[in-house]
């Protein structure tokens, strides 16, 4: 029973909480990064670039206590993602547990090395959701995106298999200046594949898609031509055939993003060897962060250093410490801030009152006379390039 009479739907995540220190909610969306590994070469991946794909991973029955752990706080949502996830033989295992868990499964993949039996594998095991990512609307753009030859003829078979096997289906396609101008037939292509979804999500700049910004940020005129396209498309469609949802990029925005809804507030990630983050990037940050091989969910969740760093205000510099919407963008992202200013304590600069919002002008002022020429695609092989070029680009400022 709550304190409000109620009966609790999770009376285990009440008890943890019960225990909790006053003032920390529960995490809602655990990621559970299985492997750094993928058969892509996206440049705008996420993933940090000095992670080699194919290091430590946590096992079967790590993830198990992970997942066991983490419901018992009240994460509700789990995400398996990757790298790609499929590489894990033993995905629709830890899906079967996860669901029998209680936990609502995602599954977030680039379609690489799915097949029908597998499908219904997970599906037979309870997968709720999948998610497919997509580069382009045309098979050469797409294959020269994803650096693979075989890419999009894989994600249009897997899109139409989803839907036979009665998914709801998510297609997200990353947007960035080579493929913002065909928007019109990305939506049509999603039609097509009668998506419930769609996110047109223009590229997020961390890891290699920050090493890769100069290639990747649109114009402003781009984007403008693009929502107005995705607008009327909405129109059209009037509630029928997929949801659209477009994604600008913070870089054209003069206040921050409430990044992961908050530092430590709803969203916990697992990386593949079990390092336990507050956002997918934050492990690229001067902070040690806990590990779930040696400490528990709940200790690393409440009482770790690593995620209460930047919880509250107290952290806070000026501009952010007096201003008036603190509360509302928290300061913006916290890896941002490190990556583009040298403390992530600073105000994340997308925002207009910070003293470095010089570094998202000039980047704007780039992506004017900009081209994709010199992109990186993400592999082992290019680490070093793709880290001269971020220490080039942070170094203009
Ligand atoms: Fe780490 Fe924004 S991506 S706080």
């Amino acid at each position: 029973m709550n304190s409000n009479g109620s009966v609790s739907a999770n009376p285990a995540a009440d008890k943890a909480a019960d225990t909790a220190p006053v003032g920390i909610g529960q995490p809602f969306w655990l990621l559970a990064e299985l492997t750094y590994s993928c058969p892509l070469q996206c440049s705008y991946c996420a993933n940090p670039i000095n992670l080699k794909g194919g290091g430590q991973e946590l096992s079967t029955e790590q993830w198990l206590s992970v997942l066991k752990q983490g419901r018992k706080m009240g994460a509700a949502q789990l995400g398996f993602s990757g790298g790609e996830p499929l590489l894990r033989k033993d995905l629709e295992v830890l899906i079967r547990e996860a669901r029998q868990m209680g936990y609502y499964t995602n599954l977030i993949t680039s379609g690489m090395g799915m097949d029908t039996e597998r499908m219904a594998g997970f599906k037979a095991a309870g997968l709720d959701h999948i998610q497919i990512s997509f580069q382009a609307s045309s098979e050469e753009l797409n294959n020269r995106l994803a650096g693979s030859p075989k890419a999009f003829a894989q994600k249009m078979a897997m899109a139409k298999e989803v839907k036979a096997q009665g998914y709801p289906m998510v297609l997200n396609f990353v947007i960035h200046r080579d493929n913002i101008d065909q928007i019109d037939q990305i939506i049509e292509l999603s039609m097509a594949l009668e998506a419930d979804y769609v996110e047109l999500a223009t590229a997020q700049y961390y890891g290699w898609a920050l090493a890769n910004r100069d290639q990747l940020l649109p114009t402003k005129a781009q984007l403008a031509r693009a929502e107005a396209t995705t607008n009327r498309y909405r129109e059209q469609l009037n509630g029928s055939g997929p949801k659209l949802i477009f994604v600008m990029p913070d870089y054209y925005e003069e206040r921050p993003k409430d990044c992961m809804n908050g530092w430590g507030k709803l969203f916990l990630t697992i990386t593949p060897d079990g390092t336990a983050l507050p956002c997918h990037s934050a492990r690229e940050l001067p902070i040690a962060f806990p590990n779930v091989v040696d400490t528990s969910l709940e200790e690393i969740w409440y009482r770790s250093t690593g995620f209460n760093h930047f919880r509250g205000y107290g952290w806070m510099k000026e501009p952010c410490r007096s201003c008036d919407e603190k509360e509302k963008d928290f300061g913006g992202c916290r890896c941002q801030a490190f990556k583009l200013t040298g403390d992530a304590a600073n105000a994340d600069p997308v925002c207009g009152k910070s003293a470095h919002h010089g570094v998202i002008e000039a980047a704007r002022q780039r992506a004017d006379s900009a081209t994709s020429e010199g992109v990186i695609l993400r592999n082992n092989r290019n680490i070093g390039a793709a880290r001269q070029q971020l220490h080039n680009l942070i170094a203009r400022g």
